[in-house]
């Protein structure tokens, strides 16, 4: 049965919660935050790979005896999309689980008054390869602009949402609706919901702006 639902997993790991914990502290520097942000990607992808890796069963001949052993299937392309700037800081965890995935940048630029994003860089494919597997990496779904931009940019190009992850730190009920809205084949990782977005756009209690700490701007 397909499903209907876009799912949201908040992975129960004291890792996760430790480096979110290390994420918020607004006394936290930017080397530490940036550290922080990198092992969210690691755990949070290593999450993410349940169930979504594809494998294969393959016949090794151990110094024993012939047996039968799991591998990821190298036919099966994974690509990761980190959205520019802040889902830079994700990408190094991911890559360290994901080390055969194809990266594909894609920058987007926030208009502080609108709240909309503009896009000033796409690295994507024009056509994606049947069955790919997409992580994006995204630390704060806060309005759901970006996100859904991405998202949109990716189906054209023939990505099943289905087979799409979305690895993000913090999200929030505002994108979270608009992308169960339109993609309920979905599954989000993160490491906590929280409920508010002032009226900046900002997830509140959230960790401020991902990209200033993550860069020291
Ligand atoms: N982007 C951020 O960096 N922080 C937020 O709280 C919301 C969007």
């Amino acid at each position: 049965m397909t499903q209907q639902q876009l799912r949201i997993i908040v992975p129960p790991h004291p890792l996760i919660q430790h480096w979110l914990g290390v994420a918020r502290d607004v006394a936290t520097p930017s080397v530490l935050f940036r550290s922080a942000i990198t092992e969210l990607g690691r755990w949070l992808t290593y999450e993410a790979a349940r169930d979504w890796l594809p494998t294969q069963e393959i016949s090794v001949q151990t110094p024993l005896a012939a047996c039968p052993a799991t591998f990821i299937n190298p036919n099966i392309p994974v690509a990761v999309v980190p959205i520019l700037r802040a889902g830079l800081g994700l990408l190094e965890g991911a890559q360290g689980v994901l080390p055969l995935a194809s990266i594909y940048h894609f920058g987007l630029v926030r208009n502080e008054e609108t709240l909309e994003p503009t896009c000033y860089l796409n690295n994507l494919p024009e056509k994606f390869a049947p069955f790919t597997r997409v992580l994006i990496t995204e630390p704060m779904l806060a309005t759901g602009g970006s996100i859904m931009a991405v998202m949109a940019e990716l189906t054209q190009r023939g990505v099943d949402p289905a087979l799409t992850r979305i690895v993000s730190v913090i999200v929030a009920p505002p994108a979270l609706q608009k992308l169960a809205a339109v993609y309920p084949g979905l599954i989000v990782y993160t490491a906590t919901i929280d409920e508010i977005l002032n009226d900046h756009g900002y997830i509140v209690p959230g960790l401020g702006d991902a990209g200033d700490r993550i860069f020291g701007t």
